[in-house]
């Protein structure tokens, strides 16, 4: 698996998740386009890339703000050249029981995890198409699923983002484009830190491999759906949750 003289567009790849996803396509050759909400962060990880010997570039952008993501399309052209691959991981959450769900939490949370996505493949899709060809993956989450008490949003725009990856595999696939979904389970990072001592306790119980997963643990699903080889592939979920949905 080479994506040597491929760009790869990795969203919310200052920490977590992301930043496993952005490392892992340097690793195997790529030129990654680093985004974040902020500079430094995005930075941060561009420079944990150039520092093993890959190339990255750090881009600051709101995926959820049309002109933003627009901008960020152009200058990574401009920089790296066109996009082969578009990977949609940045995602937020606001936590709280319906009841007490404001507008603002239900707005906010669907306008990064699902309009962010759907801007980010918009802008992309036009160089896909004259390249005929492209990888698009979506980070979904197992909550997309199964829904989840207190998350109502979250889960929302998770469940959002299986109809958006199917309606585009369904609409690009004709152009060499494919897009899927991969769907972590309870993942170690600054997300979860939070996550109350029973519900790690549950989690590791359950699930079959004994364990919360981690960064690592995701990255490479994203990058065997991102990759050449997967070509037959598409409007498809690999869900990585250690069994934990069985
Ligand atoms: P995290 O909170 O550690 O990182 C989120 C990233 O998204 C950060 O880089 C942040 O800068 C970026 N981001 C947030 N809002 C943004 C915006 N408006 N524009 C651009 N970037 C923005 O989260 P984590 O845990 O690494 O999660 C990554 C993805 O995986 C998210 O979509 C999350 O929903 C999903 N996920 C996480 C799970 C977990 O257990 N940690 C489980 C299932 C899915």
């Amino acid at each position: 698996m080479s994506f040597e003289g491929q760009v790869v567009v990795v969203t919310g790849a200052s920490r977590g998740i992301g930043r496993e996803i952005a490392l892992g396509f340097a690793r195997h050759g790529a030129a990654v386009a680093c985004v974040a909400t902020t500079e430094a962060g995005a930075s941060a990880t561009a420079s944990a890339i150039e520092a093993e010997g890959g190339t990255a570039k750090a881009y600051a952008c709101d995926v959820s703000d049309a002109a933003s993501v627009e901008t960020l399309f152009t200058n990574v052209g401009a920089d790296l050249g066109a996009p082969s691959v578009l990977v949609n991981n940045a995602g937020i959450n606001r936590d709280t029981l319906l009841m007490r769900m404001k507008d603002e939490d239900w707005d906010r949370v669907l306008a990064v995890n699902l309009k962010g996505a759907f801007l980010c493949i918009r802008a992309v899709t036009r160089s896909m198409m004259k390249a005929r060809y492209g990888r698009i993956v979506n980070i979904s989450s197992v909550i997309g699923q199964t829904g989840a008490a207190g998350q109502a949003n979250y889960a929302a725009s998770k469940a959002g983002l299986f109809g958006l990856t199917m309606s585009v595999a369904k609409e690009l696939g004709s152009r060499g484009i494919t897009c899927n979904a991969v769907a972590p389970g309870f993942i170690e990072t600054d997300m979860t830190e939070n996550l109350p001592a029973e519900m790690r306790e549950l989690v590791m119980k359950t699930a079959p491999a004994g364990r919360l997963g981690t960064p690592a643990d995701i990255a490479p699903a994203v990058l065997f759906l991102a990759s050449r080889e997967a070509s037959y592939v598409t409007g498809q979920t690999i869900t990585v949750d250690g069994g934990l949905t069985l």
